[in-house]
This record gives structure tokens, sequence and C-alpha cells, in this order.
């Protein structure tokens, strides 16, 4: 099947992220759900600004939720895109479950009212007193190593696991979040299987899941179909199983015209594949799922001001009050987040490069087609929901953002600016 299968031009999926949930009004004026202009929550909450849309998110989560035709669906939120407690109790009011790969989002998502089954706890390389720990707080347990499935089946053999293969397969829009491929440190490779058998019956222990994740923003759907098809044979083997977990990777446009995953009709072919599945294995299995970006990317904003505008020989710059500190992934993944001026849409476009004021280079986009933006203007950084804050630091002893959720129309403070309190939180002064 080919790539155009799964896959929208997000001409129509990219705009309305724009037009229909933030409102942009005819004249390019960005406007958030509720008519909220966010020139307003800059003056209110200051700048540099995380703002978050519950409207998108709740969107995007029923899209997925039926996108699929199985008897038994759970969404599992990934904490990791986004892991303000408010964005972790929205989606519980959603009735989604949760993903996590640390004790500490355990926690937070146990703070958040979720329901200890509801968690499943997927980490890497970590040591088994954290898996051991993550037992006694209730949660599912996911394993994705032999020496640790057999450390835990000795201590633990009463307990149920998932196990975390790893499918040999290349996918992930980057080479730091493809996780799926043979040297990759992620899951059981598919040829060790049998070593699980055999741990499985030194211990007694029972594998309740399987599980794979083969990476973010996956650009080929046939990627992501194979994956599947691998799982599902694997799957077979295990007879105890009561889900089946199909990790996550959708890709989300990024900019006008971008391709995005078709996830209706991608939730099609994999619904018919696990249907035709619990057929032959003789019951009705839970398919699991666990988005971040998906249901986060598109929700948030990131507000920043235009500190100078410095021409080169061959590039205006418009240097801003943030940088690679508060949104990591221009410069880490080398990914693309389009950039608008709210401050002056309907200028006449030119050319500029974004860039941040670290003390390195440090930028958010180049050759940039923007309105002509003056110092002092407020620029967007959009599709900031999913890994902004949570990648973002105090490098060069900077504060990091205030983090605002537009909840119902309204705009509440979900995080304060920091101080240089926090910044000295946890040092420990010497005679020296
Ligand atoms: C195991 C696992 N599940 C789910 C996710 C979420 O992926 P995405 O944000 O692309 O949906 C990740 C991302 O790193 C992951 O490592």
């Amino acid at each position: 099947m080919g790539r155009q299968a799964f896959f929208s031009n997000a001409l129509h999926t990219f705009a309305p992220l724009i037009n229909q949930n933030n409102m942009e009004s005819p004249s390019n004026r960005l406007l958030l759900s509720g008519n909220i202009d966010p020139l307003d929550l800059v003056q209110q909450f200051g700048c540099p600004l995380y703002v978050y849309d519950t409207a998108v998110m709740e969107r995007q989560y029923r899209r997925m939720a039926n996108a699929f035709s199985v008897k038994r669906l759970r969404i599992n939120y990934a904490v990791k895109a986004l892991s303000n407690i408010n964005v972790i109790k929205l989606f519980r009011s959603l009735g989604s479950g949760l993903d996590t790969v640390s004790i500490q989002e355990v926690m937070l998502g146990l703070k958040a009212g979720f329901a200890p089954r509801d968690i499943t706890f997927t980490p890497n390389c970590v040591s088994l007193d954290e898996l051991l720990e993550a037992v006694e707080l209730g949660v599912r347990i996911n394993i994705d190593n032999i020496s640790i499935l057999e450390q835990f089946g000795q201590a633990r053999p009463d307990v149920p696991v998932c196990i975390r293969i790893n499918p040999h397969i290349m996918a992930g829009g980057n080479l730091k979040t493809s996780v799926g491929h043979i040297d990759s440190k992620f899951g059981i490779s598919i040829h060790m299987i049998p070593m699980v058998h055999r741990v499985i019956e030194a211990t007694g222990l029972r594998v309740e899941g399987i599980h794979m994740h083969t990476g973010s923003d996956i650009l080929d759907p046939d990627v992501f179909v194979a994956g599947a098809d691998v799982l599902l044979k694997y799957a077979g083997e295990f007879p105890d199983l009561d889900y089946v977990d199909f990790g996550s990777g959708f890709k989300v446009p990024y900019k006008p015209g971008d391709i995005e995953t078709d996830i209706e009709e991608l939730g099609e072919k994999i619904s018919e594949r696990f249907n035709e599945f619990c057929a032959e294995y003789g019951r009705d299995l839970e398919m699991v799922f666990e988005p971040g970006k998906f249901l986060v990317s598109a929700a948030g904003y990131f507000f920043v001001k235009v500190n100078v505008i410095k021409y080169t020989t061959s590039t205006v710059f418009a240097g801003v009050d943030s940088g690679l500190n508060h949104l990591l992934r221009p410069m880490f993944y080398n990914a693309y987040h389009h950039i608008t001026n709210v401050s002056n849409p309907d200028a006449k476009p030119r050319f500029y490069a974004i860039v941040g004021y670290i003390c390195e280079t440090d930028t958010f986009g180049i050759n940039r087609r923007i309105s002509e933006i003056m110092e002092g203007d407020i620029l967007c950084i959009h599709n900031a929901g999913a890994y902004g804050f949570v990648m973002s630091s105090n490098y060069n002893s900077r504060y990091r953002p205030a983090e605002v959720l537009i909840h119902e129309g309204k705009a509440h403070l979900v995080r304060r600016r920091e101080t240089m309190e926090d910044i000295l939180r946890n040092q420990i002064e010497v005679e020296i």
C-alpha cells in the first residue's frame, strides 16, 4: 500500500489547526479558544510563555478514540510529551490511561488521580529497584530487556508483566527518536523471544501484554503496519495476553502543507488486522496506543518577544528572549516549528532567521518568510505542546517560562515563571 494511503496533505489539516481551533481572524490575527488574544496573555503573564489549549487536546483524543474499530481500546497518554499535572488530569477526565517512563511520572499520574492499573510503566535501562517501586505503587509493568526480566521474574513471579519487543524496524523522523531498529537500546530483540520463553518457564512469570514502539514522527505508514504485523506474529506465542500495545509515532503537521498520519485510515487497517488476530487467538484482547505528540503538539504555542533585529551581509536575524534552553527541538532534532508574527500579522512578509539568546548557535528557524518583524514584537512558535517545556532547562542560568492552560475558554496560569530562588534551590554554599 502506498504512502498516500495513510497521509493526508496537511493543507487540509494544519490550516484548520490555526483557523478552527485558534480562530485566526480574516486579518491573520491569531486568536486562541474562547477568542483569547495571545497578546493579552503575554501582557498578563509575561514573556516567554507556553500556552496550551485543552480544546485541541480533547479534539485529538476523540479523533484517535474514534479511529479504531475494536472491542477494547485503551489510549495511554504519553506523559513525557507534556507533564503539567493539569494536562494529565485533563486526559484522565477524557478516559485516557497513562504511559510513563520514570517513577516520577508514575507518581505524577497517581497524584493526578489515575487508578494504578490505568498507568503503564515503560522505562528503559532502569534498575530492578525502580521497577519494584512501581510494583508497590500498583501500576502495570513493561520490561524491555532479558536481564531485568529474569531478575524481575525471580523477585516477583506473582506480578504479571508486559514485554517490549524490538521488531527491528527503522522508523521515526529522526535517528534520535528511531527506537525499534536492530542496534537500538530499546526492547527485546525478536530473535531473543525463545529466551523470553525460557525465563518465563524458569520463573513462572505471566506475560499479560506485548508492546512495541518504533519511533516518533513515522513518515511512512507502511512501516507502522509492518511493525504491527511483527508484533502480532509474536503475540501469538504468548497464551496469557490481555493486551497488545502498539506504541505510538503518529506524525503531526508542523507547517501548512505538511503531511500528517491519517489516523482514521491507519485505524481501519490496524483494526482489521487486530480483529483477525483476536479471532485466531480466541479472545478479545485490548488494543493499546500511547501517543504523546498526536495529542498535545498542536495544542501548544510558545510566545517569545523580539529583543533585537540584527543584519549581517546575508541574513536578517530576529533575536528573541528565549532559546534552546526553553525549546530544544529545533537544535536537538533539527525540527521545524512554524513561526508567525502575532503583533504584526498582516505586514509585508520578509525573510528572517529567528534566533535565541543562548551563548552558542541557537536557531529556531532560518530563512523564514514572516510578516515584517519589529523589535518588541511577539512571535508565536507553533506545535510547542509536545517535548517543549518538558525538555527545557536553566542553561545560562535563565529562568524557565511560565505555562498557561486555556480550558473552556478561560486562561489559567498553571506554572509560575521561575525566579532567582529556583536557580539557587538545592545549591549549598560552602566557605570558599
Ligand atoms: C515508549 C514510548 N511510547 C510513546 C512515546 C510517544 O511518542 P509520540 O510523542 O511520538 O507519540 C514515546 C516517545 O518517545 C516512547 O518512547
